[in-house]
């Protein structure tokens, strides 16, 4: 099969290479999905999960890309809860071959049914932003209506999930970005908008939760901001600055079946838009990611016409 594999660790997003490897076995519990399409994040490339196994031993080639939608091919000994010609979309181990590939094999609990009327493009894009939304806000922000929440980089991919879920939850959400993102950050529903290039972060007052995705300097003059009993919910490293009376929490997202649901529902309904920016082939990955302009929303890729 076709797969997007790296080798090389310096070469970042310029060492990715389209080659041939072998179609995965499934093994015990899982599901060979072929992949119809996929998403990537490019930190990725920083994760040592990419690079070696989990006893640290080199485990490239690698083929990238942890988020997929496609459909059930073959079930490995012992699984059950999905069958062949289902199709499901999910999120998968950090540390196994992964989804820029035309077949994948994964874990059958990380992947969660995809209905008829949603498109693979669309099941490829919400995994990894619309998860780590979910459980930055509910599971470890414990997000109350009425609450004010800082939703960074608002118009990115995790950030407008979590602008639009906190919205739904009944926050008053004060996006932040960058000047260009400002009417995109109001539409996904932020009531207010901070450009971190020339706005006053500080201005914005006391705030219930920050969803931090940015970290360094925002992540440290954010902590400041978080009223007694709030909390630094970060995605990108342990916080460098804690709030003063409140909690850190930073977390990696996992994969998990009634939560993707929940997500994908939400899309059907419209309560949840989603975030896609290019959407390209395996042969065009590649390029994609190496683009030098600035990427708008989620470059998602087609293994699958
Ligand atoms: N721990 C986890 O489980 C987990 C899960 C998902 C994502 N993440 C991490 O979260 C981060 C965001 O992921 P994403 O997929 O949402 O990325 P994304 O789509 O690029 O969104 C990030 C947004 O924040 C903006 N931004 C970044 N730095 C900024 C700055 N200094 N000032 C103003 N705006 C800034 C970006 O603008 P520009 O594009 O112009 O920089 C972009 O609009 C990544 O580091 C990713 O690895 C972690």
């Amino acid at each position: 099969m076709r797969a997007i594999v790296v080798t090389d660790q310096a070469a970042g997003t310029a060492g990715m290479k389209l080659v041939e490897r072998p179609e995965p076995q499934p093994s015990i519990n899982d599901v060979v999905v072929q992949v119809y399409a996929s998403g990537f994040v490019k930190t990725e490339l920083d994760w040592p999960s990419t690079w070696t196994d989990r006893l640290d031993r080199d485990r490239t080639p690698s083929i990238l890309g942890h988020e997929l939608a496609g459909v059930v091919t073959a079930l490995g000994y012992g699984t059950t809860g999905v069958s062949v010609g289902q199709r499901v979309f999910g999120l998968t181990d950090w540390y196994r071959d992964g989804t820029l590939a035309e077949y994948a094999a994964v874990e059958a609990r990380n992947l969660a049914r995809l209905p008829g009327d949603v498109d693979f493009t669309v099941g490829a894009s919400l995994p990894i932003s619309g998860l780590t939304a979910w459980q930055g806000l509910v599971v470890h922000g414990r997000v109350l209506a009425g609450q004010r929440v800082i939703a960074h980089g608002a118009a990115g991919a995790v950030g407008s999930m979590v602008t639009q879920l906190a919205r739904e939850l009944g926050a008053y959400v004060i996006g932040t970005g960058r000047a260009a993102d400002r009417q995109s950050a109001l539409d996904f529903g932020a009531q207010e908008f901070v450009d971190l290039e020339t706005d006053a972060l500080e201005d914005v007052g006391g705030v219930d939760l920050v969803f931090d995705v940015i970290g360094g300097d925002i992540g440290k003059r954010s902590a400041g901001l978080i009223r007694a009993g709030g909390t630094l919910v970060s995605v990108v490293g342990p916080p460098e600055a804690r709030p003063a009376d409140g909690l850190a929490v930073d977390f990696v997202v996992e994969s998990d079946r009634a939560q993707l649901s929940e997500i994908v529902q939400r899309v059907r309904d419209g309560r949840l838009r989603t975030n896609i920016g290019n959407v390209s082939t395996l042969d065009g990955a590649v390029a994609a990611f190496n683009r030098t302009e600035r990427r708008k929303g989620k470059t998602i890729i087609r293994a699958r016409p």
